[in-house]
Parts: structure tokens; C-alpha cells; sequence
């Protein structure tokens, strides 16, 4: 048991490294594309991940139609009904542990909901969003 509860401490800090890192990268571009960027927003990232959208199929979905309302649940895959494992990092300490994960993950959910990619701020209001749920 202590062992899993240190396993769990020191993935949950190596996750919030990783993200914090992710984060301000993002922020540094925002910055450099908008001198008048201050910070991500967790309302406008609530609005992007709960707004529905024509997306993948012609479906009317959101980030929420495959993660759920409550993101420290397990969600279902709206297409394929495959379970998904809650998505966020209090719950599930392998969320946010890899760059490369999230890059991948975000740039094709944000094509199954809006049909393109989402933009550095977006991406960066919708996981301060997350992390925060
Ligand atoms: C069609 C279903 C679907 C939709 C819609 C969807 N996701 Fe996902 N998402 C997934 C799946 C599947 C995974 C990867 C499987 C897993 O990690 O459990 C995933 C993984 C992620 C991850 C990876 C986190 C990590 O580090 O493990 C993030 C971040 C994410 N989604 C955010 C979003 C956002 C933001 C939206 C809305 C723009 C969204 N998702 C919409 C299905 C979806």
C-alpha cells in the first residue's frame, strides 16, 4: 500500500511538472503572437471543452460528448463506445505525463469537435480547464 501511495505521489508530481512546463511554452507563444496576452483562462477553456460543434461525421459533439461531465469518471468514446479512462490528473496520474501524448491527443480531438486544429491559446485555456476539474 505505501508503496503505491509513493508510486502515486511521484507520478502526480512528474505529471505536474510536465503540464506546468506544456503550459508555459504555451504561454511564451501566446505572448509572442499577442502582446497582449496575460493568462490562460479556466472559463473560456470551460466554454471550448463543453460547447457542441459540428465535428467528426457531421455529429454535433463536444470534448464532453467522449469525457463526460465529471472528468475524474471514466468517459465512453462517443463513435466507438470504448471506455475511457477519466481524464483528469487528480484521478488518473497518467494524464499530462508526456508532451508528446497531450500534442497528439489535443490536435486530434480538437479536429473530431471543431474540424481543425485548436489554436495556442485555446489549447491552453482548455487545459488549464482540465487540470483544474
Ligand atoms: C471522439 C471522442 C473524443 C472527443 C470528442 C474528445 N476526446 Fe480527448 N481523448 C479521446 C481518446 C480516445 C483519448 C485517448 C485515450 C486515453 O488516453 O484514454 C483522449 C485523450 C485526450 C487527452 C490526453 C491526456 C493525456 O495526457 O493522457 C486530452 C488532453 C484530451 N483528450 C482532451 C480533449 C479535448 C480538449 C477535447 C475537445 C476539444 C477532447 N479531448 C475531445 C477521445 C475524445
Amino acid at each position: 500500500m505505501k508503496i503505491i501511495l509513493t508510486l502515486v505521489a511521484l507520478f502526480g508530481i512528474s505529471s505536474a511538472a510536465v503540464v506546468d512546463e506544456f503550459l508555459e511554452t504555451l504561454a511564451k507563444e501566446a505572448k509572442v503572437q499577442d502582446s497582449s496576452f496575460k493568462a490562460f483562462s479556466i472559463k473560456r477553456g470551460e466554454e471550448i471543452f463543453t460547447s457542441k460543434h459540428i465535428g467528426k461525421r457531421g455529429e454535433e459533439v463536444s470534448c464532453v460528448s467522449c469525457h463526460g461531465d465529471d472528468l475524474n469518471k471514466a468517459g465512453k468514446n462517443f463513435f466507438t463506445v470504448k471506455e475511457i479512462e477519466p481524464l483528469s490528473p487528480k484521478t488518473n496520474p497518467k494524464r499530462f505525463s508526456e508532451i508528446k501524448t497531450i500534442e497528439k491527443w489535443l490536435k486530434r480531438n480538437f479536429i473530431d469537435v471543431y474540424n481543425r486544429e485548436g489554436t495556442i491559446q485555446e489549447k491552453g485555456d482548455v487545459v488549464t480547464y482540465i487540470i483544474n476539474k
